[in-house]
Formats: structure tokens, C-alpha cells, sequence
């Protein structure tokens, strides 16, 4: 959440600083702003609400913009109201300091009015405000510049991620890290830093990841010269890594009206991707490079844990049944977001294996889930993670790839089947290892062919865009779907609140007569029943009859012939019939993702932005 963008180099850092934004955009889109030295070492600032297509406009308009040092800002409002005033970069009373922040400083009152006392005047309401008057507070302590910098940050309580730069030290980018990211690229002649270091350009060939408590100062003269330190001062020697590995934001729609509408159409593409060289169809086994370095640790732990928030817990969810029902492995499941120390069962943590999964690799509930873990047991912690590179995938032992592919619109649908592809191969190489195969040729034989199957649920777009144009006047939601079909639910409910703003609700089928069928309206409630012909289906065509007799409107998304399906239900979406009940997930999730997606179309929403959300969760 808020995206954090730094240049340092020679020509047009506002410029950069605009095309890095951009592609960070999808970290929160509040308001934008940045704050620039220029060819007189004065501070130059400009802010806007919205966009950052509306910020560069802004800029596009200031004659003679070549500054060579800048930093730059997107927001997504944590403390303080959506408007100028409370955008990023905040100043210090001297306006000759200007910090962007990303994160959360638990501990800002306290410091603000201690920073009032003595005699500091605020601006904003954010949290971040107090860092510059920290600075500021220390320099007129008479310390030097970087000891000010160090002690202002030692100073917060929370998650930060800061860049700062000084009329008084015109040639110096100051950064520093502490539980929401922040990498540094370095080009020649020229240094970038940025929340998220995919958003940098080709010619950044090196990274630095700065780590929790570590801060940095960049200087560019005839080198560049970068100094790491530790919050207590200390030095550290600083490894650049290679930049190859780490995907790139790409921000062409290509034919596509939205992102998440191309997203839904990469997945056949991508799970192929997901599959390319870690299945043995011959030998029928899994291929993880990824734990095979630490196979001999994983064959110890008896327990197989996941942690995840979101779609990545639904995602988590169908894999905790994978475990249980398709590999009989002792399993359990931890929603990241509502974890804490009462969770904690040191036995079971001992001797657990734990899976944290996570798109980003930087979702702040997850991240303190790690942390939890790993200091009260010694579970065996492993990544599924789509981002390379990202603080999740750097902190856990071992781990696999989702290779999703980068994903911009902030509801999660590539990624989603990406994570449940990871998870169950991930599992079944457990299994294997442990003498827990996953049974039946199906499996094996069907994932040979899932990517076609995915692109044929993909083919029911036209009828679904259809079908939801009548639903746009409905108020509410329900998805509804037993086994593997209720994490399902949760996540059609999920994309559907997010994107259409419309309340939906997931639930497991058979609950409905504990309670949910009560609100069965014809008016303004719409029921999406999702199921496969498995041996319960009997029982989900009773559920769907009482419905249909307390008059309410149904959607059968099932693969089912249309003949077993009752007729006074109001649509019918097929998804393929496959053999294998795990791979089912796959080809009905689409249907769910293009229904929320015609459905907030119709309803003309900002579908790859939605509004209040960011893709990237950095903030508890
Ligand atoms: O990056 P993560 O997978 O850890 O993110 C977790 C959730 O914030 C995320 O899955 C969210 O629920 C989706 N963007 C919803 O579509």
C-alpha cells in the first residue's frame, strides 16, 4: 500500500519518477505527488488528488522541469482524509525536507504532539508527518544530517518504508526500511529506488533489497556512492543482485478493455506455465526444485500448515482439502489477517511444514504471521509466492513459484489458480516424500490437458456478460458451494464486493438452511450455486428446489448437463467435466471471475482500481 518511487541521476527525474509511479499505481491511487531538487538546490513540490496521469499533467505544465533528484509518491490513505494537504511528500516547517512514506507509524501521536510542544507546526493529518519534523528536530539538535535521518527513524513505532531528500543536502537520496518494502536499482550513472523493484526500468541491471532496520545513503558524483547502515549506525556490506530473475510491469492492456480482464484470459498460459517441467507424466511424481534442497528437513515434519489472507486463503483453503482428502495428510489452515499469539500451539508449529502463500509477497498480515511463527516454534517455513524476490519469498527457508506472470488489476484471478496449482503440487512433492501419493490416474492425465479446458470456461464470457447485464439491479449476493466448491463461494463473493461494490456473500450450500435461506428475495437477492457432479450433486439440486420454492433466483454454475438442471432456474453456466474432482477449481473459477468482472462493467466501475483497495496490503 502507497508506492514509494526514487530517482537519482542526471535528466528528468520527474519524468522517471512518473513512469515508475505508474507502474506502482496499483499499490493505492488516493492521490500522487513528488518533491524535487532543483538546478538551484531549492526544494520543488507538486501534489494532486487522483491518479498519477493527473500529477504528471501538473508537471507536463512547469516549464524547464530537469531536476536530477526526486521522489515520488502514490497513496492509498491510511490516517487523514483523501486531499491535497494529506498527500504525499510531507515537508518540515523549514520546507527544506520532503519524505514519502509507506506504512503504518503506530506512534505517531505521541510524537506529534511532543513535536508540537516544541513548537513544530503540522500540516496534514497523516501519520507521516512527523518523520520530516523529526529530521528537522534533530538538525536543530545540531546533529549531522544522517544521524538525524537514523535517530527519526529509530523513532517510529509501526512499518515504514521512506525516502527523503534535503535542500540542505541537495546530492543525497536518504532511504530506510522497516517491514513494508523497498529495494534500490542501480543503472549507470543513475540510482532508483521503488517500493516494488519490478517498476524499474531495463536499464537498472543490479538490485539492493534494503532489509528491516536498514537504511541507506546515495550519493551520485563522479560514482555513485551508496553507504548501508543498521538503525544503531553500523555499516553492512551490501550485496546487489542480479535483476534478471525479477519480472517486469508491464502496463499494455493489449486488446483488452481492463487488466483483470487480460488476466483472466492468461490463465490457460499461465497454469501452463506453472506446470512446465515440474510434473513427471511418466513416472507420475512432482518435481520441485525449489524443496528439493530440503527434502531431508520437510520429510521430518509430520504437519502441513497454511497461512494466507484473501484469495490467498481461499486459494489455501482448497489446498488444506488437497491435503486432507487427496493425500491424507495431517493439515491446518490459519487466515493471516486474524492471527495471533492465542493461535500459537507450539506442538503442532514444532512439527509443521507451513506454506505462507501470498501474491505479493509483502501482505503485512502474512509477513506477521512469519514473524510469529518463527519466534515461538521451529516450523519448517516455506513460500508460495508470485512475486520473486518480494520480502516473503526472501525471508522463508525453500519455497515455489506460482509464475502467475506480473498481475496489475488489484482482484486477484491468474494468480488465484496460479496459487492453488503451487499448493497442491507443492503437497502432492510432500506426499510423495513422505509416503502419501496423491492416488488415480485422473489427476496425472488431467493436468495434461487443464490448460484447454481453462480456455474453454473461458469461451462462456459473451454468455456471461449477457446474463449479468439482468442483474444489475440486484442488491445482494449469494455464492453458495459445498467441499472444494465453498472456497469457491467465498472467492465469487469475494471478486464480486470488490469490484461491483455489490454485498455478496459466501457461504458453504448446505448452511443455507441454517440460516441464509431467510434471505431469499426475488427482488433483491440473486443466489450463484456452484457445484460439479460429484456424489452430492443430488443433494445441491435439493437445495437449488428450495430456493426455487420460496421464489428466489438462482444461477446454477456447475458441469452438469442442462437437462439435470431445473428448469425454473433463472441462468445455467457450464464449466468442462473433468475426472479429477481436484482439478475442478480451475475451470469453474474463471466462470466466477468473468461474472464479477460483466457484471462491474455493466455497472461502469473502475474495475483494475476499485475504489478504497490496493493490490499490495503492506499495512496491518
Ligand atoms: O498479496 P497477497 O496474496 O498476500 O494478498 C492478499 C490479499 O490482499 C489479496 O488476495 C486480496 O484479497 C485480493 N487482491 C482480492 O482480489
Amino acid at each position: 500500500m502507497c508506492g514509494i518511487f526514487a530517482y537519482l541521476g542526471s535528466v528528468k527525474a520527474s519524468a522517471k519518477i512518473i513512469a515508475g509511479l505508474q507502474k506502482l499505481e496499483y499499490r493505492g491511487y488516493d492521490s500522487a505527488g513528488i518533491a524535487m531538487i532543483d538546478s538551484q538546490g531549492k526544494l520543488q513540490l507538486a501534489k494532486s488528488v487522483g491518479y498519477v496521469s493527473k500529477l504528471k499533467k501538473i508537471l507536463e505544465s512547469r516549464k524547464n522541469a530537469n531536476y536530477r533528484l526526486a521522489i515520488g509518491h502514490t497513496r492509498w490513505a491510511t490516517h487523514g482524509q483523501v486531499n491535497r494537504r494529506n498527500a504525499h511528500p510531507h515537508l518540515d516547517c523549514s520546507r527544506q525536507i520532503a519524505v514519502v512514506h509507506n506504512g503504518v507509524i503506530e506512534n505517531f501521536q505521541e510524537l506529534k504532539t511532543q513535536l508540537i510542544r516544541q513548537g513544530h507546526r503540522f500540516r496534514s493529518s497523516t501519520d507521516s508527518e512527523v518523520i520530516g519534523h523529526l529530521i528537522e528536530e534533530f538538525l536543530n539538535q545540531g546533529l549531522p544530517f544522517a544521524a538525524a535521518f537514523r535517530r527519526a527513524l529509530q523513532s517510529l513505532v509501526g512499518a515504514w518504508a521512506v525516502a527523503t531528500i534535503s535542500s540542505r543536502r541537495p546530492n543525497t537520496l536518504w532511504l530506510g526500511r522497516f517491514s513494508s518494502p523497498l529495494a534500490i536499482g542501480l543503472a549507470d550513472k543513475e540510482v532508483y529506488a521503488s517500493s516494488d523493484a519490478r517498476a524499474f526500468p531495463g536499464k537498472v541491471k543490479k538490485i539492493i533489497f534494503l532489509e528491516d532496520g536498514q537504511l541507506a545513503k546515495i550519493n551520485l558524483g563522479q560514482k555513485q556512492k551508496i553507504a548501508v547502515f543498521n538503525l544503531d549506525g553500523r555499516r553492512i556490506k551490501h550485496q546487489p543482485i542480479g535483476k534478471k530473475s525479477i519480472g517486469k510491469i508491464n502496463l499494455s492492456r493489449g486488446k483488452f478493455d481492463h487488466f483483470m480482464l487480460k488476466e483472466i484470459f492468461e490463465q490457460p498460459a499461465a497454469i501452463a506455465r506453472a506446470l512446465s517441467g515440474r510434473v513427471d507424466f511418466k513416472k507420475r511424481s512432482i518435481v520441485l526444485g525449489g524443496l528439493e534442497t530440503i527434502k531431508g528437513e520437510i520429510k521430518k515434519k509430520k504437519f502441513l500448515g497454511l497461512v494466507a489472507c484473501g484469495t490467498s486463503y481461499h486459494a489455501a483453503m482448497i489446498g488444506r482439502l488437497f491435503a486432507s482428502g487427496g493425500l491424507g495428510m495431517p493439515s491446518w489452515l490459519a487466515n493471516s489477517s486474524d492471527y495471533g499469539p492465542l493461535d500459537i500451539d507450539a506442538y503442532t508449529l514444532g512439527r509443521s511444514s507451513v506454506f505462507y502463500v501470498s501474491q505479493s509477497g509483502e501482505t503485512a498480515d502474512t509477513l506477521a504471521g512469519l514473524k510469529l511463527i518463527e519466534k515461538h516454534s521451529k516450523a519448517l517455513n516455506l513460500g508460495i509466492v508470485n512475486v520473486v524476490g518480494s520480502s516473503l519469498a526472501r525471508r522463508v527457508k525453500a519455497g515455489v513459484y506460482t509464475r502467475a506472470g506480473v498481475e496489475i488489476g488489484v482482484a486477484a484471478s491468474k494468480t488465484f489458480l496460479n496459487q492453488i496449482m503451487a499448493i497442491i503440487l507443492a503437497e502432492a512433492y510432500i506426499g510423495q516424500l513422505q509416503r502419501h501419493p496423491i492416488s488415480g490416474r485422473s489427476f496425472f492425465s488431467g493436468l495434461k490437458t487443464l490448460d484447454k479446458k481453462i480456455a474453454v470456461s473461458l469461451k462462456k464470457s459473451p454468455a456471461i456478460r449477457k446474463m449479468t447485464r439482468r442483474l444489475t439491479n440486484v442488491d445482494s449476493f449469494m455464492f453458495l458451494g459445498r467441499h472444494l466448491a465453498y472456497p469457491l463461494a467465498l472467492e465469487g463473493a469475494l471478486k464480486l464486493k470488490e469490484i461491483a461494490y455489490k454485498f455478496s456473500y459466501g457461504s458453504p450450500l448446505g448452511e443455507l438452511k441454517h440460516g441464509p435461506l431467510a434471505l431469499v428475495d426475488r427482488n433483491n437477492v440473486a443466489v450463484i450455486t456452484i457445484f460439479r457432479k460429484d456424489p452430492d450433486w443430488r443433494k445441491s439440486i435439493s437445495n437449488i428446489q428450495e430456493i426455487i420454492a420460496r421464489k428466489g433466483r438462482v444461477i446454477v454454475v456447475s458441469d452438469l448437463d442442462r437437462r439435470e438442471i431445473p428448469a425454473q432456474v433463472e441462468s445455467a453456466i457450464s464449466f468442462p467435466r473433468l475426472n479429477s474432482l481436484w482439478l475442478a477449481p480451475f475451470v469453474a473459477a474463471p466462470i466466477l471471475q468473468l461474472f464479477a468482472y460483466h457484471l462491474a462493467n455493466h455497472l461502469g466501475r473502475e474495475i483494475d482500481k476499485p475504489r478504497y483497495l490496493a493490490k499490495s496490503v503492506t499495512v496491518i
